[in-house]
């Protein structure tokens, strides 16, 4: 489809020819803006429906030119309903988009595909992000994929082993850098305008395109229906921008009649977006030094705040904080109710909809989507600091008498337990090859 570039401000207009990330004017966001009227006699969902359930099923909505993607077979994630989850926080219709099942394990995947093909097409040979964790690792893998260099620049000693691991692993050039994630992008933002690198980070805006495919899978998981409410934890605030975009084009394209209410998440101590808003500010409120568990939201001076506050604001939803300890507690919750383990920063969107069932802000019937953005083995230090689950044991005895403690709790308590051997008698008995 055909597409040009657009600044959210002064709605300058640019040639996707020119690699630029910002307004060359007045210095604002970009956004990708397509001829929709294309699309219009097109019977969309039919056709989607003969494609593998990727983020590539969704073409005629990407601005791609070459027919070439460079993928991994990403996005096509589950819509996990979630029962047990919902009978504690007393909402019916609970849905967890478990983005960790991404080839690299973030949603980052989503955006990485179309950037990293955007950066072919425009003849780039290194590419460049900064970041918290995941966009590293999303780029550093899309990178290879591509045959391109890859450079990327870390908080030292802020960002969780996996994700550091993965970036390695990928091969990309690793530069760790005493400071935090808004001083990195500061940094490859500077370097990407002196020398011939392209910028994969969250405002570039071909990146959030491919984002934006989220909703359409939420939409046609649902059965071609669009949530209420959509809980998205928020760092740069690109995810919850591009979500948003999704959903507002499927009204545009007929297909839906609703939008969803869009919610925000920020950790506590990491929140600029929250204070802005409470403010009603017209300036972003920057948070000089965040701190959360939660590594990958760890940002004090979000990029895209423009366009999340639109979203926020225009789908009448809102942006809510939450503490580490709420974070943490939602993640064991999940975890242990659903089966699902992600990343703290994801766990924020659980935690989140614990708060806004709590305020009444969502009814107890609504279709609630939470977006898990990231897998919980990224992060396995942040599992094993916290109280765990875990004894060790040695003599026969004594498993014996856990094991009997845990069935009488859990299993025999309105029977009595069952006289057994034991585990010590039992094992006198057992010969080798009956293990
Ligand atoms: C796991 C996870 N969740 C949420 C976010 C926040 O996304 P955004 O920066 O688009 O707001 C990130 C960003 O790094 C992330 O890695
Ligand atoms: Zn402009």
């Amino acid at each position: 489809m055909k597409f040009h570039l657009q600044c959210i401000e002064c709605k300058a207009e640019y040639s996707p020819s020119q690699i630029i990330y910002t307004c060359p004017k007045c210095g604002d966001l970009l956004d990708v803006v397509y001829e929709y009227s294309e699309l219009m006699n097109m019977n969309l969902i039919e056709i989607w429906s003969r494609r593998m359930f990727n983020v590539w099923r969704y073409r005629e909505l990407l601005p791609v030119l070459s027919g070439t993607p460079v993928t991994l077979y990403e996005g096509g994630t589950g819509l996990h309903l979630c029962s047990r989850l919902g009978e504690l926080l007393n909402c019916s219709n609970i849905y967890v988009k478990n983005e960790g099942e991404n080839p690299t394990g973030s949603f980052k995947d989503r955006g990485m595909t179309v950037g990293v093909t955007r950066a072919k097409e425009l003849g780039s040979k290194v590419v460049i992000c900064a970041s918290t964790g995941n966009t590293s690792a999303s780029l550093a893998a899309y990178a290879a994929k591509a045959g391109l260099h890859c450079i990327v620049l870390v908080p030292t000693g802020k960002i969780a082993l996996g994700k550091l691991v993965q970036a390695i692993a990928y091969g990309a050039h690793v530069i760790q850098v005493k400071g935090n994630f808004d001083y990195a992008l500061r940094v490859v933002r500077k370097l990407s305008s002196i020398y011939p690198l392209y910028l994969l980070n969250s405002i570039n805006p071909y990146r959030l395109e491919g984002q934006r495919t989220l909703a359409y899978e939420v939409y046609e998981q649902l059965g071609y229906k669009v949530p209420d409410v959509v809980i998205v934890p928020v760092g740069n605030a690109g995810n919850i921008s591009a979500i948003w975009k999704g959903f507002k084009e499927l009204k545009q394209l007929s297909l839906a009649d609703s939008v969803p209410r869009m919610i925000g998440v920020q950790a506590e101590g990491a929140a600029p977006l929250a204070k802005t808003l409470r403010e009603n500010s017209s300036e972003l409120i920057r948070v000089p030094n965040p701190e959360t568990i939660a590594t990958a939201i760890r940002i004090g001076a979000p990029v895209n705040w423009k366009k999340a506050l639109r979203a926020v604001k225009e789908s009448r939803g809102t942006i809510i904080t939450v503490s580490d300890r709420e974070i943490l507690k939602a993640q064991r919750l999940l975890a242990s109710t659903e089966g699902l383990f992600v990343e703290p920063a994801s766990a924020a969107s659980i935690a989140g909809l614990a708060q806004t069932m709590d305020q009444g802000l969502i009814d107890k019937g609504e279709i609630v989507v939470c977006v898990a953005t990231g897998h919980g083995l990224k992060d396995s230090e942040v599992i094993l600091k916290s109280n765990v689950n875990l004894v060790e044991l040695e003599s026969a005895d004594e498993i014996d008498n856990f094991v009997k403690t845990l069935l009488n709790k859990h299993y025999f308590s309105n029977t009595s337990t069952p006289s057994t051997l034991g585990l010590q008698t039992a094992m006198r008995h057992s010969t080798p090859s009956s293990s």
